[in-house]
């Protein structure tokens, strides 16, 4: 039930109109017995600094998705260590009028690799972009020593691993994404990230079947109703694959927790996420 004393928690972006995050945490404070609401509102880069001046008053808490990330930021009372090392936030709470930013795909990356098993030695990432930044965090925690960084735009690709030398200390290269640098990179390193849109809204992350070895995890930010194809060739060689779905819920899990300090039922989260991803593909949504 909504009443007078409901509290209000959000997603902004621009485009929010796919996203499965309003089901999934609505799922959740049911769960919980929260009185608490989840929208999610479409804001462009014009709108960002009322939006988040209007979120400081009305809000307890709001997630930030693509393309704001990084400039949201730049717009907090304060950071957490996680989110003042990436640059980038996705979840902020509201404390007192105040506003805290922290960033639970880092932690959700970190989560993932652990389910995984995947602890130590080099990892490769396809895309350059704010997801990316958050798992060389992950990496990083996790004992990985080596990076190699293939992006479709190179110079992207160098800086994000010139970033990971200079904060972390890792050994990192950067490359452009091409069947060859993929092959060498994946073929030598025991953990592969997809970290872009590539298996949500067609087209696929290629990967040459011959770089994928046994000893090799696959982590999927990219998710869509069903396998995505990289996920669908990771299992079907029996490696061990996490996909994005698993990633989001796990990250809406912590945001929730850094709001309310409760730990939220994955598991309700988990069948929300399932049940949503239908039902938007019968729709035509996302
Ligand atoms: N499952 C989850 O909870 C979760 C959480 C965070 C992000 N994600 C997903 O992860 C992806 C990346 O997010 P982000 O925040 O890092 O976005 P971003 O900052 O916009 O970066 C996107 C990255 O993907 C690359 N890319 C985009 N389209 C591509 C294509 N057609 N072929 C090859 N590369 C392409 C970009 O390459 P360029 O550098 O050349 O532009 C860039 O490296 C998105 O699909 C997002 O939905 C999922």
């Amino acid at each position: 039930m909504t009443d007078s004393s409901t509290a209000l928690y959000c997603l902004i972006g621009d485009p929010v109109s796919g996203s499965l995050s309003p089901e999934i945490h609505t799922a959740a404070y049911a769960a919980m017995g929260l009185n608490a609401t989840y929208l999610a509102f479409r804001v462009t880069s014009e709108a960002l600094s009322a939006a988040i001046g209007g979120l400081r008053v009305l809000a307890k808490g709001f997630n930030v998705t693509i393309p704001h990330k990084t400039r949201v930021a730049l717009m907090m009372d304060e950071l957490t260590h996680e989110a003042s090392l990436i640059g980038a936030v996705n979840a902020v709470a509201v404390r007192e009028g105040s506003l805290v930013g922290h960033n639970t795909d880092a932690l959700a990356a970190s989560d993932v690799l652990e389910a995984l098993g995947a602890r130590g030695g080099a990892a490769t990432i396809v895309g350059a972009g704010g997801a990316a930044k958050s798992i060389v965090y992950a990496l990083w925690r996790k004992g990985f020593s080596e990076v190699r960084v293939l992006d479709r735009t190179p110079e992207r690709a160098e800086a994000l691993a010139s970033g990971a030398k200079a904060v972390y200390g890792l050994n990192a290269v950067g490359a452009g994404l091409t069947r060859s640098s993929l092959l060498d990179a994946v073929s030598s390193s025991n953990l592969l990230v997809n970290a872009t849109p590539l298996g949500m809204y067609g087209g696929e992350l290629e990967v040459p079947e011959e770089a994928l070895h046994g000893g090799l995890a696959v982590m999927d930010l990219a998710y869509t109703r069903g396998e995505t194809g990289l996920i669908r060739l990771a299992r079907s060689r029996g490696l061990r694959a996490a996909d994005g779905l698993e990633f989001l819920v796990i990250q809406a899990a912590h945001s929730i927790e850094f709001w309310t300090g409760m730990r939220p039922p994955v598991d309700v989260m988990r069948r929300a996420a399932l049940e949503a991803i239908s039902g938007h593909a019968r729709q035509g949504r996302g």
